[in-house]
């Protein structure tokens, strides 16, 4: 246990899982470093103090409703959600502020709580920021105003040249740009903006990526942004932190990994917000069915439009199920992709699935949902070429054609070895004069700076 340095942090995560796990990983990091650690968070979503005995917890009342919180449409819960915590977080800061023991020596807030920028400043505490998605996806949404200027945006508009190359942003096309399905584009709109100006007013953004990973993207940041700048990625690797998983985690699937051959298994699992249609669901169960390889899937409650009862599932699927699948509802994904059996990961590319399986060297299949999920799909694809797309919609055959492709065909062989390369520089970040290593090193000494 590193020594206390009897300084104060003050951390507050939007309440949604990949949002709350880099957050809380950034507060394990902290700790180790020395510094005690208040975690602020709404009702909703709450954490699980027990899992953190060493944190601080503090609620603020987010007053939000069953019904409010059960919308499908992000962008406005998450302007709800900014607009209801003003005033209780400005009180619990203050709050806190004021404590004569253990003053706050800085605050780290989630990009999307624009909100905690002029609170901070009336409160007369020093913000930092914690970005939770990538450099690269980042700079695409500081342009978004721009991208709709030019006519990418909204996508639906470009509909007739959606594999046209974005020329701002290369590789990108047309249809990678980050979509979100809204009734509320100006509120959109306001939380990109508000994002923005809250991350050029902060006192410094910490990013959840690494130099040799997105080292383009955070040259331009630089030069876009006179602000420090601190990717201390990846967050997971950097300390053993306890799970923040919402749901519990079915430890089964570890065991059942166990008796499957090295490289075998195709890890599936969605994240915890995209939804498939029950359509899909049924694809999705025929194509892992076809694919002839073991299977992990998780199939979180609520995640599938309609039913996600497996008697609905076709029986060739069921039959596959027994003899070589497990489902569960949640899994240990850390653990997971660590896993020697786990060959391949089909997933929706959020950014913390992305960067959990970069750091285990697995290839991926990516099938991206919605915001910055189809850009890191693309870098994933033809950047670091860790992995493949499964282009235009879910068929069984092109599914169980890109399994096969990367746990059994002769291609599997080039992608595994990249995937191994790209591995070997996510670990080396982090080891002693690592970019990683280095620019904690750097927060550390920004953070105790600004008290002298
Ligand atoms: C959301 C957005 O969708 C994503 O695009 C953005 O980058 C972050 O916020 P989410 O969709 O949940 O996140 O995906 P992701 O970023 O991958 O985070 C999911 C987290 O849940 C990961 O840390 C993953 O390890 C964890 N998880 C997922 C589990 O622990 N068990 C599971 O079964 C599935």
């Amino acid at each position: 246990m590193n020594q206390r340095n009897n300084r104060r942090l003050v951390l507050f995560p939007v309440p949604f899982q990949g949002h709350i796990n880099p957050m809380l990983q950034l507060a394990q990091i902290l700790h180790n470093r020395g510094f005690s650690i208040t975690i602020l968070h709404t009702d909703l979503n709450a954490p699980d103090p027990s899992s953190h005995p060493h944190f601080a917890f503090r609620s603020i009342g987010d007053g939000l409703g069953q019904s409010e919180v059960s919308t499908s449409d992000l962008v406005r819960l998450m302007a709800l959600i900014n607009a209801r915590c003003a005033a209780p977080f400005e009180e619990r800061l203050r709050e806190e502020a004021s404590s004569p023991d253990t003053p706050i020596t800085c605050l780290i807030v989630d990009a999307l709580f624009g909100f905690t920028r002029d609170v901070a400043e009336r409160a007369g505490v020093r913000r930092m920021v914690l970005r939770t998605g990538g450099a690269t996806s980042l700079r695409v949404f500081a342009r978004f105003r721009l991208l709709r200027e030019r006519g990418y945006l909204p996508i639906e508009v470009s509909e007739c040249r959606l594999e046209d190359p974005v020329a701002e942003f290369p590789p990108l096309q047309v249809k990678d740009l980050p979509g979100i399905n809204t009734a509320e584009p100006k509120q959109l709109d306001q939380l990109l903006s508000d994002m923005i100006e809250g991350l050029r007013d902060s006192a410094g953004v910490i990013l959840n990526t690494f130099e040799d990973l997105e080292q383009p993207a955070l040259s331009l940041l630089r030069q876009e942004y006179p602000i420090a700048i601190f990717p201390i990625g990846p967050f997971h690797k950097c300390s053993s932190s306890s799970s923040g998983s919402l749901l519990a985690e079915d430890q089964s699937c570890i065991s059942w990994l166990d008796k499957q051959a090295p490289n075998s298994v195709v890890y599936v699992s969605f994240g915890s917000i995209a939804a498939v249609s029950e359509s899909e669901y049924s694809e999705i169960a025929l194509g892992l069915a076809d694919s002839q390889q073991p299977f992990l899937w998780v199939v979180r409650p609520g995640s599938v439009h309609g039913s996600e009862a497996l008697e609905k599932l076709p029986s060739c699927f069921l039959a596959a199920l027994e003899e070589r699948g497990k489902i569960v509802t949640w899994a240990p994904q850390q653990e997971v992709l660590a896993h020697r059996a786990v060959g391949a990961f089909w997933t929706h590319n959020g950014w913390n699935s992305t960067l959990e399986s970069i750091s285990e060297g697995v290839p991926m299949i990516c099938m991206p949902c919605f915001s910055d999920q189809k850009v890191n799909a693309r870098f994933v694809s033809d950047v670091w070429r860790v992995g493949l797309h499964l282009n235009n919609g879910l068929e069984r055959r092109k599914i169980a054609e890109a399994i096969r492709k990367l746990l059994v065909e002769k291609e599997r062989e080039e992608v595994r070895e990249r995937a191994a390369q790209l591995k070997e520089k996510a670990d080396s970040c982090l080891r002693q004069g690592g970019s990683s290593f280095r620019s904690l090193d750097g927060l550390a000494n920004h953070i105790l700076a600004s008290e002298s």
